[in-house]
């Protein structure tokens, strides 16, 4: 394939990914989007390994590689269940570092590129740091996140003495240490910088992650998918690759706006988040044991009890969280939907931005079971209704409607926004036993006058609801 045609092709497969990002925003074109995606993709690599960049003996090497890397990911793919999907998602964005971090060294060594002047190749070392750099942190702090969202390791925040300082430390030997390497006389010298940069980062990328508490980790998700785009884009700059520079920064730039949407959701400051924790974006350790404890008695209710509230509704909100994800409850979600809508009840959807364990995870799933997208509101949108709904059915959902968000200043979600479900004339919580959710929070709805608990797995216990509702 000549340059002038990969050139075509690339900028066909740019107006794509800029198409399918489009696409996602909303959900009726997401399918759409992800073709644009898939499509874009498959020009992309087809234009690379056919390029003139690529040797007739290196086809054989990266077709070897692709059938192998495909059939990983065809297998991973096939074998994970949807919550495992963010964990997933976690590994695969550490891969995209850990292959800034792999070209960064290898371009680094290779000494047969020829620069024209010395600025070129202060330029191109340059690029290999920074991209080493993103790289690096980019990778340890996603196989932390993986950690962290597999239950592997603990959600609660790990707070080092003075840890800003230790940070501010790193900073400031990276910097250092980059003097260094672009000053360096030989190879030697140079690797040493590199290697000494390498460790720090990786230290840094796992002290970040490690800081930051359970209810943060939405925003900790999507920057890390934020940081896997720039540490591609730094790739191609070190490879020269005009696309993988604007992808890059596509993925880059989406994930930092994704970050900032989470941060306004968790009323957390973005700023702080992005650096880390720093200046409190984690919560404070002392604030979970000082959280006043809920008090009272719970009212268990049974599947018919609740299906005889749900007859007897006017309107209803639905709040799935988690729990229906965990359960598979959605389709069963809409046939109890559609037998209440065909009763004549209003039923709506609550969905809060970070319920379940990735970024639009309810959407996904109510779409899959076919939900009508015009009845799943976000949580602004539907928050003012609930004072006139009379039933609010909470689905495995549990942190993302704790009233201690709001009522309680010394909880770890204080000041978080909340789905109001309390205010609703009946609330039923749907969930298997008293557990708290990820955030590992104790949840005063429970207890409230006005509502009542479901006990059970979800999906058991929404087919013994249809099932009543049928009856
Ligand atoms: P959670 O607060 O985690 O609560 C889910 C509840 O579902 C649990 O309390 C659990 O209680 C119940 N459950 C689990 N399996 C169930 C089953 N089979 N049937 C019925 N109930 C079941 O979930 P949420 O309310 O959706 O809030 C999301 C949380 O995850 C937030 O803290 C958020 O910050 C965090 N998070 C979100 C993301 C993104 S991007 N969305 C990423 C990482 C973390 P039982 O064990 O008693 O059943």
């Amino acid at each position: 394939m000549s340059e002038g045609l990969a050139t075509v092709a690339y900028i066909g497969a740019t107006i794509l990914f800029i198409l399918s990002l489009g696409g996602l925003s909303n959900p009726e074109t997401a399918r759409r989007g992800n073709l644009f995606g898939m499509v874009g993709m498959t020009l992309a690599v087809l234009a690379t390994v056919l390029g003139p960049r690529v040797s007739a003996a290196g086809v054989g090497w990266i077709v070897g590689a692709l059938v192998v890397g495909g059939a990983i990911g065809l297998f991973a793919a096939k074998k994970v269940q949807m919550t495992q999907m963010p964990e997933l998602v976690a590994l695969m964005h550490s891969l995209v570092g850990l292959a800034a971090c792999l070209v960064g060294f290898a371009s680094y060594v290779d000494t047969s590129t020829v620069f024209a002047t010395p600025a070129e190749k202060t330029i191109h070392e340059f690029e290999v740091y920074v991209g080493i750099l993103i790289g690096a942190v980019t990778f340890s702090g996603s196989i932390v996140a993986f950690g962290k969202l597999s239950g592997r390791i603990g959600g609660k925040p790990l707070l080092l003495p003075a840890r800003h300082w230790l940070n501010l430390a790193g900073l400031l030997v990276v910097i250092w240490f980059g003097r260094v390497f672009l000053n360096a006389g030989d190879h030697g010298a140079g690797m040493t910088a590199l290697l000494v940069m390498t460790v720090i980062a990786l230290l840094f990328g796992i002290h970040m992650v490690m800081a930051i508490g359970g209810a943060d980790m939405p925003v900790v998700v999507s920057m890390l998918n934020s940081y896997s785009g720039w540490a591609a884009a730094a790739t191609g700059f070190m490879l020269s690759n005009d696309l993988l520079i604007v992808v890059g920064a596509l993925v880059g730039s989406s994930g930092a706006i994704l970050s900032y949407i989470m941060c306004r959701a968790m009323n957390r400051n973005f700023i702080s988040v992005i650096a880390g924790g720093f200046g409190g974006g984690a919560p404070a350790p002392a604030a979970a044991g000082g959280a006043a404890q809920p008090q009272g008695e719970v009212s268990p209710v049974s599947a018919a009890e609740t299906a005889e509230l749900l007859r007897e509704a006017k309107s209803v909100i639905i709040v799935p969280g988690y729990g229906m994800a965990v359960a598979q409850a959605q389709h069963t979600v809409n046939e109890i939907t559609k037998i209440l809508r065909g009763k004549g009840v209003t039923v709506r959807f609550g969905i809060h931005p970070v319920a379940g364990r990735m970024p639009g995870h309810m959407n996904v799933l109510l779409a899959e079971a076919k939900v009508p997208y015009d009845i799943v509101l976000e949580m602004d949108e539907i928050n003012a209704d609930f004072p006139e709904t009379d039933v609010a059915m909470v689905i495995g959902a549990n942190d993302i409607v704790n009233p201690a968000a709001q009522e309680d200043p010394a909880s770890p979600i204080a000041g978080m926004p909340v789905l109001e479900v309390w205010k609703a004339r009946t609330s039923i919580v749907m969930k298997r036993s008293m557990a708290s959710g990820y955030a590992g929070v104790d949840n005063p709805l429970f207890y409230k006058d006005n509502n009542k608990m479901l006990f059970g797995d979800a999906k058991k216990m929404l087919d013994e609801v249809l099932g009543a509702l049928n009856g």
